[in-house]
């Protein structure tokens, strides 16, 4: 596959470097991308198929959509043009969820996951690399801090809030800190968001019914950690990645040119266009730093998501998925995905055999918890793929845009 150059990203991703040196989060898992495994070993972990695989319970995560994307791949692998999907690419891998059920459940072979905040980027190569001293460091945590609850729960959690890396401390066990750091806010903020302002579960004062450690389960969240290091070593893991969004879809077919492009496919999760920049340190929203604050003069600007836009309608080499909010401008727009068809330019299609693929548009409604509240709310999901237009269902569950 002809390998791609791209101009340099201006996300704002790249500003989180510096953070991302000191918590010892590389590029990618060792010094190196990791050669992809040839043979392909089988899968020995009871949550593998599971309904839930992920130790992170992750502000908008996909959970419910998750079986829907299987569907939607299982579908195209029934056709020529796809076949197989050797690796599923996650370039705003967050929580993780659909590619490690996907992985789990065998519809695809292999996944790489990348994010561009640092935190996130640690705990998912530590729980890949270094899974059993991250098991050891959460069980202590539990038993020390979290099971106890009370004042010292939230002591711990201001602990962790504060927690930065000594610049001495070897990089791998900067990135376990992290990773930690990760884990623990995680399971013990309100909605498990990590930057901002949102405080502990059960509030200061631990007076709720809802505690801190009460979304906290300490065998199970091993058994999690231990499947992603499990799906690591077995090869179905290839590497994680803290890069933009972009360096992670240029650098695939440049560091796994052995892959046939129709049997890679990306699925993309950006930030939702509405309320991101209150949920993740790398935000869309080019109102906020990358700090969570507010800059002093914001303008309304979507360029972000247009600049992805771009790239999924004129650049891809390979077939993705692409999971948005419901929000008219994704669809109205000429410049975001207004067009049917993608439309490289006439030297893409020459040089990096970039396809016209046809982008069929779905609208999928998922229940979900929303926080603070009890019992499950809907919302609809848009749904974009560049699979094989004939193979993407429609139906009630899978209603046509
Ligand atoms: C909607 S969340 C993904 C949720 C995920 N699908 C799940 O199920 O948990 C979006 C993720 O994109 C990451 N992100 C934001 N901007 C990014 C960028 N420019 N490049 C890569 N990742 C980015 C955020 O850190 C966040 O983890």
């Amino acid at each position: 596959m002809a390998v791609v150059s791209t101009p340099a990203v201006s996300t704002g991703a790249e500003g989180l470097a510096g953070v991302a040196d000191s918590y010892g989060a590389l590029p990618t898992i060792g010094a190196l991308p990791r050669p992809l495994p040839t043979a392909l070993e089988p899968i020995e972990h009871a949550l593998a198929a599971g309904r839930y695989q992920s130790p992170l319970r992750y502000p908008g995560a996909k959970s419910a959509l998750a079986p829907v994307i299987a569907r939607i791949i299982t579908s195209a692998r029934r056709s020529r043009d796809v076949g197989q999907v050797d690796l599923l690419v996650e370039p705003f891998a967050g929580g993780a969820s659909t590619s490690l059920r996907l992985v789990g459940s065998g519809v695809v072979d292999r996944i790489l996951l990348a994010d561009a905040d640092p935190l996130v980027a640690a705990f998912w190569q530590s729980a890949a690399e270094d899974t059993e001293r991250l098991v050891d460091r959460a069980h202590d945590e539990w038993d020390r801090f979290v099971r106890p609850g009370g004042h010292a729960g939230v002591e711990r959690w201001d602990y962790w809030k504060a927690w930065e890396p000594r610049r001495s401390t070897q990089a791998r066990n900067r990135r376990l800190g992290a990773a930690m750091k990760c884990l623990f806010l995680n399971r013990t903020t309100f909605s498990g968001i990590l930057h901002g302002t949102a405080g502990p579960l059960g509030g200061r004062l631990q007076q709720s019914p809802y505690p801190i450690g009460c979304r906290w389960n300490p065998d199970a969240l091993a058994e999690r950690v231990r499947l992603v290091g499990h799906l690591y070593d077995s090869g179905r893991l290839v590497d994680v990645w803290r890069k933009d969004w972009q360096q992670t879809l240029a650098d695939v077919p440049e560091y796994y040119p052995q892959l046939l492009p129709s049997r890679v496919v990306a699925y993309l999760d950006p930030p939702y266009v509405e309320k991101s920049s209150v949920l993740y340190r790398a935000s869309f929203d080019p109102a906020y730093s990358y700090h969570g604050t507010r800059r002093a003069h914001s303008s309304k600007d979507d360029s972000l998501h247009v600049m992805l836009a771009h790239y999924l309608t004129k650049k891809a080499q390979f077939r993705w998925v692409l999971s948005y909010d419901n929000h008219p401008m994704l669809t109205e727009d000429r410049w975001l995905y207004a067009r049917s068809r993608m439309t490289p330019s006439a030297s893409d299609r020459a040089l990096l055999g970039v396809s016209q693929w046809t982008i069929s548009k779905r609208l999928v409604t998922t229940r979900y918890t929303a926080a603070g509240r009890v019992g499950k709310r809907s919302a609809d999901e848009l749904l974009f793929t560049t699979l094989p237009p004939a193979t993407v269902p429609i139906d009630d569950q899978l209603r046509e845009l």
